[in-house]
């Protein structure tokens, strides 16, 4: 038998059956104890391959992806922001966005969940199965201008042109110099109808020329992020100001608003 076993497990290991092999031990245990059927077994012992295989797929993707933090849709609280659609969030939860590779746009001023959104969209991707890719657009910006001055743009666009989802958070914070803004016409027009972008602002359409420098290329640039694309903008308090009041830092009952919350972003 136990020649048989060591056997066995040389064999899982060749095959790189890893959590058959280690999960062997309790299901031959166990099989002595229920007595199941032959194919019921083997089904039992390469299903635990099938879920730790998926499981490290999922990590790997998570890892990769480079959110900040991890929060989900089921972690948003949508009773505290009413101006959110929930029937637009559970269309996008569908994913049918990432198929058609449309865009979501989160507009909103600080703290009323954009990023939380943003991110809780490229988990729900993951999940789903495709690959996605978090980063600021400041970030991008000094990333992409790097490369560029070094001669490698198109080798480091790669890096925002192959996941199915790419983040774009935080644009219009603060303004893109020129290059920078030539950069991210560049990303934007590759990624057109080829992969979804899922972008967070805290300035309105109109406002867009202030990022960009110039109107021509704002408008071109929302010329093609628009075209299949969802707005979802949130008109709310900051739930960053609620948490304050509540630990008892704010004074309670006033409805404090960050300076601007007032003038919340319109399409
Ligand atoms: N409706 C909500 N339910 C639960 N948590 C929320 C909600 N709105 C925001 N949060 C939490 O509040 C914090 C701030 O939200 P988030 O970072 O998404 O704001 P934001 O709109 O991106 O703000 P900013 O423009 O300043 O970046 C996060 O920790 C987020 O998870
Ligand atoms: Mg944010």
């Amino acid at each position: 038998m136990n020649l048989l076993l060591e056997k066995l497990h040389g064999t899982l290991t060749a095959l790189e059956l890893t959590a058959a092999d280690a999960g062997l031990a309790a299901h031959l245990e166990r099989a002595g104890k229920e007595e199941p059927s032959y194919a019921q077994f083997l089904c039992d012992l390469l299903e635990e391959e099938r879920t730790a295989r998926q499981d490290r797929v999922l990590a790997t993707r998570l890892r990769v992806a480079h959110l900040p933090y991890q929060k989900t849709l089921e972690q948003f609280d949508f009773a505290f922001q009413p101006s959110i659609d929930r029937r637009q969030i559970r269309e996008l939860e569908t994913l049918r966005f990432v198929q058609e590779a449309s865009n979501v746009i989160l507009l909103g001023p600080p703290g009323v969940g954009k990023t939380h959104l943003a991110i809780a969209l490229a988990i729900a991707a993951i999940r789903g199965g495709s690959s996605a890719y978090f980063a600021t657009a400041h970030d991008l910006g000094v990333e992409l201008g790097k490369a560029a001055r070094e001669g490698r743009l198109a080798e480091k666009l790669r890096v925002y042109l192959r996941p199915k989802v790419l983040v774009v958070d935080e644009v219009g914070y603060l303004p893109l110099d020129k290059v920078g803004a030539t950069i991210f016409f560049q990303l934007i027009s590759a990624r057109y109808e080829r992969g979804s972008i899922v972008l967070t602002s805290n300035k309105s359409y109109g406002d867009w020329g202030e990022i960009f420098g110039e109107l021509t290329l704002a408008s071109a640039i929302l010329d093609r992020l628009l075209h299949h694309s969802t707005t979802i903008n949130i008109r709310g308090e900051s739930y960053r100001l609620r948490e304050r009041r509540k630990a008892g830092l704010l004074p309670g009952g006033a409805r404090e608003r960050p300076p601007g919350a007032e003038e919340a972003a319109t399409p």
